[in-house]
Order: C-alpha cells, then structure tokens, then sequence
C-alpha cells in the first residue's frame, strides 16, 4: 500500500491504473477510522480493483468556533486499518498541499446545504463540496463510498454530482453502530463514561419515533417533541440542535409523515455534537 501525500503524486497513480484499465473506488476520510469505515472500505472493495483511501481533516469545513483543532487523529493507526481493509492507497495531504493560500473556488448547495446541520454550520456543507470534488477530480473513481449517518452530506453530494455531471458513482452504506446502539463516530471518543453509556438514548428514541409512527400518529411535530421528551428523560442535559423531519432526497421539511422521510437529529451531548439519523418507514 503506498502513502500518498501530494494531489499530483495522487493523480500520477491514479491515471496510471486506468491506463492499465483498472477501475478506482475511493472511499473519502477524515480518518480516525473506526469499524463504520472498515465497513466503508470492504464494500468499496469489491467495487473495483484499487482502493484509494483519503485522511484528510479538511479544514474549509468547519466553523471557526468548532473542533478542527481537536478533531481526533491518528494516522499510523489508519494506515494499518486502511492496508489490512484492502487499500492500495492512502491520500494524507497537509491542508497546505490541498489549498493554495489563495484559494478562492468553492462549491456550494447552498439550499439544500442551510437545512438541518447547515443551520448551525453554515459553511460546513460547502466545504465538504468543494474537498470531496477536489478528490474526485483527482482520482476521477468509478465508485466513491460515503456513510449514511451524514445523511444531508451524501444528499448534498448526490445533488452536486448530478448538477456538475460527475462520472463517478456515489453510493451510500447503512450506519454502523456500537452493540447498544450509539451510530460510530470519530468524536464518540470525546464522550465521558457517564456521557458514552447514555448516549445510545439518542437511537432509542429515532426508534421510538418509528414505534409511534407505526402506530398511527403522523404529525411531525408530535414526533418530534415525542424524541425530545424521551432524551430529556433518558440523557438528561442533552441539548437536541435539531430533530427535523425531511425529504429523503431534497432535505424538504416534511409536517406530516405520509411517506419515507428521513429523521434526522443532532444532539449535544456535553461538549460533543453528535448526529444521527433513521429513514422513517410510514
Ligand atoms: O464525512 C467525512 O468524513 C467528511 O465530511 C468527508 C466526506 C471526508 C469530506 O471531508
């Protein structure tokens, strides 16, 4: 496996294996891997017949009061976890090498992209865009594998790669979760014990909320307050940013559940923001 560190030296290689008549898949990391993107990894696998892995905490996505400093890092670790999954390659720029001081393009979508997390983060989404399109222009892949637990990101990015044309496919993989339920997350390492053992409340109550549904009520509201109450209950202290009812594709807010519709969540839980999301079956 080699570790690539340069956008030219990455586009060198992958240029050379389609030459070869190779087909890519890339799976797109902020890295920390943990078992979700093991799992990311070993579908896109058997998607083609190169594996490029990036790790890249790319710093045009978060907000200037959030955890780009923070954001927990390990890259010897991904390396080994990236080689034993498969990967002919890991991409691990510095973000000097990934923006030019004077960058000045960027991808948005914007309406899609100011919904549910994009309240409160509101350059997140465009600059999720903007890196995930450098990486695919770099690559060029047949396949680029994305989770769905950032369920708005995958949309997004299925919107943008349809508006730009994008060749590759995207294809989104079912959350992974820990055996009580918590969906698996980098920052889950930020959780206190006391916080980590209550926070699978927060897919409790995405399940409840199914529960509910099944049982008659409709009501968008009522569901969500139904959420809340349970994690007022269940992990108390938590502040819920957002439990929003949408359009599995467009995001759209949706009042009553007549049809799939995506829960999404995100949840204060201490200092950490975790999300999670359920596509509601009415
Ligand atoms: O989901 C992530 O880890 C990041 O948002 C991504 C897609 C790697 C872009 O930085």
């Amino acid at each position: 496996m080699d570790l690539i560190t340069t956008p030219p030296h990455l586009r060198e290689q992958c240029r050379a294996w389609r030459k070869q008549g190779l087909s890519i898949a890339l799976v797109p990391t902020m890295g920390f891997l943990h078992a979700g993107h093991m799992s990311l990894m070993d579908h896109a696998r058997l998607r083609a017949d190169r594996l490029v892995v990036s790790v890249f905490v790319n710093p045009t996505q978060f907000g200037p009061n959030e955890d780009l400093d923070r954001y927990p890092r390990d890259l010897p670790h991904d390396l080994a976890l990236a080689e034993e999954h498969g990967a002919d390659a890991v991409f691990a720029p510095e973000p000097g090498a990934m923006y030019h001081p004077d960058h000045a393009t960027w991808v948005d979508v914007p309406e899609m992209g100011k919904r549910l997390c994009g309240a409160s983060r509101p350059i997140h989404f465009r600059g999720v865009c903007t890196v995930v399109l450098k990486l695919l222009n770099l690559v060029q892949p047949d396949v680029a594998v994305f989770g769905e637990k950032d369920w708005q990101q995958l949309a997004i990015l299925r919107r943008m790669a349809r508006d730009l044309d994008l060749d590759a496919e995207l294809v989104g993989r079912p959350i992974f979760r820990e055996p009580d339920g918590l969906a698996m997350s980098s920052r889950n390492v930020y959780l206190t014990p006391e916080e980590r053992a209550k926070a699978p409340a927060i897919h409790e109550g995405l399940e409840l909320v199914q529960e509910r549904l099944r049982a008659g009520e409709r009501d968008a509201e009522a569901l969500g307050l139904m959420f809340r109450s349970h994690l007022a209950d269940k992990l108390p202290g938590a502040r819920v940013d957002y439990a929003s009812f949408a359009h599995p594709e467009s995001l759209a807010p949706v009042a009553r559940v007549t049809a799939q519709t995506l829960l999404a969540v995100a949840v204060f839980v201490g200092k950490v923001r975790l999300i999670d999301n359920k596509l509601l079956e009415a």
